[in-house]
């Protein structure tokens, strides 16, 4: 099996289904050159059949963007399949139609009002259209974390045999916890005799926090393909955030041995933007991308990351393309700390003095929940606010 870990963004498809992200055309094209100078390997650029507006961008994204492989999603329809195969024409050989429908009881009897049958025949259906217009088409069984797995095992056969060259097994609610999930990928690989003849995927959804955990599960069991937004973004919790997974790839891969294509440097600048052209905003404890993931408030902490950086920090910043790491002064950082931020203001503290600004520092601190370098120069001279 390969060790290597397709990155499939759907930023500008699920991501943008995040209540209050849509983005227009123009945001959408700056988002996908971002994607593809990332390394992202296919971006899905939006669900072509949706809106006017919706199939421009994937068609201008197909036409502008080089690299990834261009993605649009179509329900198994055929009104669907025919505009997503004519939006990302331009993108010839590197466009995909991803293909889906759903699979779960629930989904098939309340929702679709058909038979498992029925479902069986139009899925075989569309992705033998689809292939006939497009060389690369992927197709998702919608819901297949709540799936009978004998029905899901007849799903992936039959449209694996119909043509579908990667097979995407979405968590579409974010139900399924993480051996549980890893299990089914690896029964799924192993009962469905034409297995090797595709890429697995999957599609984490949040609703319980596990995306990124039930991502990395399937992972561990076989699956090569991981769907994933920037910033988490996606309908309702969002989906597995692209960076984390990459992340935990990277920094575990004494564990993994997976690689991915990703130019890590380029996830905080990629992350920012994103979150500034969405304008959903990025929680400050947000792992890799958030404020305070590389910054240090504690003493003890402080201290540590001072003397050795891997004490408290188990990536740089400079790889996810952050500049620096940050001590953040408050009432719980210690002597050493301030002694460096005022040796990088130009002031050199140290023994009797440094004790004496450090005391009226904590008192300070013991008030106010910011401390800015302004704080810091008045405390010099004793005016510091402090009695
Ligand atoms: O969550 C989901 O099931 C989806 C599919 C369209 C892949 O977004
Ligand atoms: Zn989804």
């Amino acid at each position: 099996m390969s060790d290597r870990i397709y990155i499939f963004d759907t930023t500008l498809r699920d991501g943008e289904q995040s209540p209050g992200c849509s983005m227009n055309i123009d945001e959408k094209i700056r988002v996908a050159h971002a994607l593809a100078a990332l390394g992202v390997d296919i971006i899905e650029a939006g669900f072509p059949i949706a809106s006017p507006g919706d199939f421009e961008a994937v068609h201008r994204i197909a036409s502008e963007v080089h690299g990834p492989c261009i993605a649009g999603l179509a329900r198994a329809a055929e009104g669907d399949i025919r505009r997503a195969a004519e939006a990302i024409k331009p993108a010839g050989d590197h466009g995909r139609i991803h293909t889906f429908i759903a699979t779960s009881p629930i989904h098939m009897e309340a929702k679709l009002r058909m038979t498992p049958d029925q479902v069986l025949e139009r899925a075989v259906a569309s992705v033998k259209l689809a292939r006939s217009l497009v060389p690369e088409v992927e197709f998702s069984a919608e819901d297949a974390g709540r799936t009978d797995m004998d029905f899901l095992c007849r799903v992936v056969e039959a449209t694996i045999a119909a043509g579908a060259r990667v097979i995407n097994i979405p968590d579409t609610v974010g139900y399924m916890t993480p051996a549980e999930f890893g299990g089914r990928i690896r029964e799924l690989i192993e009962r469905v005799p034409n297995s090797d003849q595709a890429i697995i995927s999957v599609h984490c959804h949040n609703d319980l926090g596990l995306a990124v955990a039930n991502s990395l599960a399937a992972v561990e069991n076989g699956a090569r393909q991981v769907e994933c937004t920037i910033n988490g973004l996606g309908e309702r919790a969002g989906n597995a955030a692209l960076e984390e997974i990459v992340m935990i790839l990277r920094t575990r891969a004494d564990r993994y041995a997976l690689h991915t294509d990703i130019d890590t440097t380029k996830i905080v600048p990629t992350s920012k933007l994103v979150s500034q052209i969405t304008g959903m905003p990025i929680q400050a404890n947000k792992a890799i991308v958030g404020a305070n993931a590389f910054a240090h408030e504690s003493g003890i902490h402080q201290d540590g990351v001072l003397k050795h950086q891997k004490t408290y920090e188990i990536m740089t910043p400079e790889s996810v393309g952050l500049n620096t790491n940050r001590m953040v002064l408050g009432k719980h950082s210690g002597r050493a700390a301030l002694k460096s931020r005022y040796g990088q203001l130009g002031v050199e503290l140290d023994g009797e003095r440094l004790i004496e600004v450090f005391n009226r520092f904590k008192l300070l601190a013991d008030k106010k929940k910011d401390i800015f370098d302004e704080d810091l120069m008045a405390l010099l001279s004793g005016d510091g606010g402090v009695e």
